[in-house]
């Protein structure tokens, strides 16, 4: 066994684990354990807190908790957390959200708020004898899984829906129990799954006591049951729109020329897969980047918006712009499972306070926000693609980025920026203009 494995790795005290990790991986261990150790929060509470979100943790990996102002959504403003280490998206974000602001802002609509999740199982039977015992098993599931719900229910919320699903022309014997719900404010994957698996627990004997059900039929065997990341509807719906001489001039170009190449970069990705995800991942620059600040599941996002970006067979454009009657019409509809209460939202001090920032919404509000920053950060990458080109932009954080690297002063910053302003920025090209200046 090499000598960089070890056992009870978790078990070691931090400090442990770091000099460890140090000593075995590093050519420079002292180093490198005073720069994991210089990562720790100040507060050793608030570390502990942090820990505790996942395991063998040794320090903190640091982003930018960058700010997006003059968010107008459904005629409220908001000033709009964002962490994110890419250059130039919350300034793309804040530019977009800028030349709404005087076009009447962002509007949503929530299309729907359900969340879904299923017991998978093997039977040999159909769906006609399913319809005959299927009223009498949702009911004593429902039953079961009482104690679990009644809180949710309380909050207006629980099992909206309980149906089988036979998917046996896909794969032999396969059912699935399908079940909806209304999370309210929760993300509610805890609750979901606790109620799956309670009912995953009793469907068995369910079907052995139904008395339609032959002897060679009472057997079913459950192979899993989890929430499904794909939720379609829960989707919501974001948008702008003004007449197109209000859109002004673009980068020097008119507003209906504009418009038509817009419009026509849009048509691109809804055509062509290629385009299409790198445009939806535009998108979700700005919505992870929301989602993440506000202590929620980007993951899940990301897997349910391509999924959703799919779901006519092809991989397309999430987001559409209609260009009629001399209006510009641009929207996102994304599927977007939020929570505003539990898990992370109220243990992360900073999702706490991006909450807070938000007037702490409900999850019904924070989907209406996270749509208005993907669309504004879509609108922002295809109107830089359709005039100036996406690099100008890009280029002007990286050369500040590079300039940093090497610890440039106020005035090394504005001359290399000034000579860089219609030249190729590259990092050999920068460390070799202000070593010469450095020189002269
Ligand atoms: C870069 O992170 C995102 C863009 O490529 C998105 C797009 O092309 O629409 C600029």
């Amino acid at each position: 066994m090499s000598d960089k494995t070890i056992s009870g790795f978790s078990k070691l005290s931090k400090r442990d684990k770091i000099k460890w990790l140090a000593k075995n991986f590093f050519t420079d261990p002292d180093m490198v354990i005073k720069e994991l150790i210089s990562y720790w929060h100040s507060n050793e509470s608030q570390q502990k807190v942090i820990d505790g979100f996942s395991e063998n943790t040794v320090s903190n990996f640091v982003m930018p908790y960058g700010i997006a102002p003059n968010f107008v959504i459904d005629g409220e403003t908001y000033a709009v957390p964002m962490v994110i280490e890419e250059s130039s998206v919350v300034a793309a974000a804040s530019a977009a959200a800028k030349f709404w602001m005087n076009r009447g802002g962002f509007h949503t609509e929530i299309l729907g708020i359900t969340k879904i999740g299923h017991v998978h199982f093997f039977w040999n039977g159909d769906d006609k004898l399913l319809s005959q015992i299927e009223d009498k098993i949702f009911s004593k599931l429902k039953n079961e899984v009482k104690e679990i719900v009644e809180r949710m229910e309380k909050r207006g919320g629980g099992i909206t829906k309980l149906s089988f699903n036979n998917l046996s022309d896909k794969m032999a014997g396969l059912f699935q129990l399908n079940a909806e719900f209304n999370t309210c404010d929760s993300m509610g994957a805890n609750f979901i799954n606790s109620t799956l698996e309670t009912f995953a627990n009793k469907l068995p004997d369910l079907f052995l006591e139904q008395e339609e059900v032959p002897e060679s039929l009472k057997d079913i065997e459950i192979i899993m049951s989890i929430l499904s990341n794909y939720t379609p509807e829960c989707l919501v719906k974001s948008w702008v729109s003004c007449p197109i001489e209000d859109l002004g001039f673009v980068s020097g170009m008119s507003a209906h020329e504009f418009a038509s190449r817009f419009h026509k970069a849009i048509r691109i990705a809804q055509v062509d897969t290629y385009r299409a995800t790198t445009h939806n991942k535009g998108i979700f620059n700005g919505v992870d980047a929301v989602v993440l600040a506000t202590g929620n599941d980007f993951r899940a996002v990301e897997a349910c918006g391509h999924a959703y970006a799919s779901n006519s067979g092809v991989y397309k454009s999430l987001s559409n712009c209609v260009i009629q009657n001399g209006t510009f019409f641009f929207e996102l509809n994304i599927p977007l499972a939020l929570g505003t209460v539990g898990g992370l939202t109220a243990l992360h001090p900073m999702a706490k306070r991006s909450l807070e920032m938000l007037r702490n919404p409900s999850a019904e509000k924070l989907m209406s926000i996270v749509a208005a920053v993907g669309l504004a950060q879509n609108f922002a990458a295809v109107r830089s693609l359709v005039t100036t080109g996406i690099q100008k932009g890009h280029m002007k954080m990286h050369l500040l980025n590079i300039l940093n690297h090497f610890n440039a002063n106020s005035t090394e910053m504005d001359l290399t920026q000034n000579y860089f302003s219609d030249k190729p920025v590259s990092h050999h090209a920068v460390r070799k203009y202000l070593e010469d200046l450095r020189k002269s």
